[in-house]
């Protein structure tokens, strides 16, 4: 058989790609009114300002269909998707004493971000979306739990409707207990766009039961607008609420701990600090290109996911397994990756290991940025060294706290969510650009079938 020929794939980063001369005229106009800062300026545009009130519709809006007039979600925008986690699970209330529970499968500013607020990490195992299983959630919540943060990866979905009955179910409990709700943090930072089925709310559904974006799901929930983003400005990063309370902490926290008030817009730094703040407030470069991409963000999407059905159907056809969808009938991932299992094989670990290093450097050379989970950097609880290690902010803080003295039970070496940790060194994935023409696609359906071929693995 021939060798196909690399993909040509127009490269991994969805929003940059998109840049054209809508982003760079709206970056010379915040430079021609000479106001890059968001609250006010020679001409101030009020960049940030708006593109907030869009993402509010946006995240509001029902796939497909335009965008409401209106949205129930109030938006912070800050300067980073670790800002945004920062920000929020300190307005959470997050601090000394608690306990924060995640996936394995993540980013490593979902810990460090706990870390900060000098809180204690606590895992929880992954079902075969490979995000945070409801299940292992259900049995790993203590009296202690004060946030619970899934991180939809990747584009997928975790089954965040299911995630939120538990957490009612929890809440109800807590409530006769005489504890205090655990609120619910959605860390998704690479799944702008992706939709699941289910009702928002961590103590009552605050919506119908239905299709909502991610994001919208829980307490709050932050994105991340870096350049690997479905859109970006670089760097920036948006956190969400219904929550009017929460807003208001949120907005004062993002900006040296003052609200702006909203009936004068002048009063940039309000009256009354809610506490001791970040300086985390949004340029309004970064402002004006970010609204320019969120207007493309639906054409993103549908190149995203068209050509990730192509793929997942070759990777079916290869025999092989492909991630699960949150909800099958009506997936709403956003199809930034293709990960898929490999063929039932070797039995003991390393070899299993050997075999997914292999498959990674086989892929390697066609340009389809493959990844090997396991090896997959700080996405990987186990390989955040620092974490394994418990290594202190300062001080031996959090770790050394006294009120934090239960930690000692708690490891991260590898071995500690077994579920995910086999996931982990039997899954494999691909990009999936959002810009391909269908003679793309197809090249990396053959590179597939050429690396894959009967008898290859
Ligand atoms: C899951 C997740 N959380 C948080 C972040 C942090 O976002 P940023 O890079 O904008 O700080 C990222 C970024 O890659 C991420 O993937």
């Amino acid at each position: 058989m021939p060798e196909p020929e690399p993909p040509m794939s127009p490269g991994e980063f969805p929003g940059a790609i998109w840049y054209g001369e809508e982003e760079m005229e709206a970056a010379l106009r915040v430079l021609r009114h000479q106001s890059p800062f968001r609250y006010y300026g020679p001409h101030c545009g009020f960049e940030v300002r708006r593109f907030e009130e869009e993402f509010a519709r946006f995240l509001a809006s029902t796939p497909g269909r335009p965008w409401p007039d209106e949205s129930d979600i109030h938006v912070t925008a800050v300067n980073s998707g670790t800002g945004a986690l920062e920000v929020a699970l300190e307005a959470l209330g997050v601090g000394c004493g608690d306990e924060v529970l995640v996936q394995g499968f993540l980013w490593i500013s979902s810990i460090s971000a706990i870390l900060r607020n000098r809180a204690i990490p606590v895992l929880v195992d992954s079902d075969d979306t490979l995000n945070m299983d409801p299940a292992a959630l259900r049995a790993t919540v203590t009296p202690r739990t004060k946030v619970i943060m899934p991180v939809p990866m990747l584009g997928g979905c975790a089954r965040i409707g299911v995630l939120m009955a538990v957490v009612r179910e929890i809440n109800r409990e807590r409530e006769r207990e005489g504890l205090p709700p655990v609120r619910v943090l959605e860390d998704c930072a690479q799944s702008l766009g992706a939709h699941a089925k289910g009702a928002p709310g961590s103590r009552v559904p605050l919506g119908e039961e239905g299709i909502h974006r991610i994001g919208t799901f829980g307490d709050a929930g932050i994105f991340s607008l870096q350049i690997n983003k479905n859109i970006t400005a670089g760097e920036g990063g948006m956190i969400v609420t219904r929550d009017p309370e929460l807003h208001r902490r949120i907005n004062a926290l993002h900006n040296a701990g003052y609200a702006p008030d909203p009936s004068n817009p002048a009063n940039w730094y309000g009256d009354v600090p809610v506490g001791w703040g970040h300086g985390r407030r949004m340029s309004e470069l970064q402002g004006a290109v970010a609204r320019v991409q969120l207007s493309k963000l639906d054409a993103i999407l549908a190149g995203m996911r068209h050509s990730h059905a192509r793929i997942e159907d070759a990777v079916r056809a290869l025999g092989m397994t492909p991630r699960a969808h949150a909800d099958a009938e009506n997936p709403g991932d956003t199809g930034y990756y293709c990960l898929f299992q490999l063929p039932p094989g070797p039995a003991d670990e390393p070899a299993k290991i050997a075999r997914g290093r292999s498959v990674a450097r086989a892929l390697e050379p066609w340009g389809l940025h493959p990844w090997f989970l396991h090896d997959f950097e700080v996405h990987v609880y186990y390989n955040i060294l620092p974490l394994v290690e418990k290594w202190p902010i300062t001080n031996g803080c959090p770790w050394e706290c006294p009120k934090n003295i239960f930690c000692r039970n708690y490891q991260y070496e590898r071995g500690a969510l077994p579920r995910l940790d086999e996931a982990l060194i039997t899954t494999v994935g691909v990009n999936v650009p959002s810009r391909m023409t269908t003679e793309q696609e197809g090249r990396i359906v053959n590179v597939l079938e050429h690396v894959f071929g009967p008898g290859k693995y």
